[in-house]
């Protein structure tokens, strides 16, 4: 069974950009947070501390997102490295009164990390296959 996890996030109007809808720098930072929610599971039971973000690939806007709409990320993991773990993230929006809408896709690679003697994060080898 892949790991998968689920977050969700109410469009506030402070998430507006100039143009009126979901400004795309705050949905990449859910989907960010999705990503690390994700790894979050992933890991469980291993001495990881966490996973930070290597990389943001593929980020693709397929549709714009309006104020009071609700947004939910779907993060699945597609592929385990040594350190890495890329997550799949689906971004759907849902207003009141249509079905829910793929709105943002992207790829995340996340890299394990643990704490060294100096207390310094360092990738850690996670031992983990999807
Ligand atoms: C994350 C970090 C500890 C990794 O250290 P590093 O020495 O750069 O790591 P590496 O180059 O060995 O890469 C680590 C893993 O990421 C993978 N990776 C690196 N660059 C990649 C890329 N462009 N695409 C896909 N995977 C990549 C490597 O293949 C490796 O995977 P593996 O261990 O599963 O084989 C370090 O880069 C760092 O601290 N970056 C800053 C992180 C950060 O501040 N993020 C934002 C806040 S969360």
């Amino acid at each position: 069974m892949p790991i998968t996890a689920t977050y969700s996030q109410l469009v506030m109007p402070d998430h507006i950009n100039n143009v009126g809808t979901l400004f795309g720098g705050q949905l990449v930072s859910w989907m960010d947070l999705a990503a690390a929610k994700t790894c979050y599971r992933f890991l469980k039971g291993t001495k990881a501390w966490g996973a930070v973000t290597k990389v943001i690939q593929e980020v693709e806007f397929n549709e714009p997102i309006e104020a009071g709409e609700w947004v939910t990320f779907n993060g699945t993991v597609t592929n385990a490295g040594k350190t890495s773990i890329t997550v799949k993230i689906d971004a759907f929006a849902e207003s009141r009164q249509e079905e829910k809408r793929l709105a943002c896709t992207a790829r995340i690679v996340m890299v394990a990390v643990c704490e060294d003697d100096q207390g310094n994060f360092i990738k850690f080898e996670h031992g983990k296959t999807v």
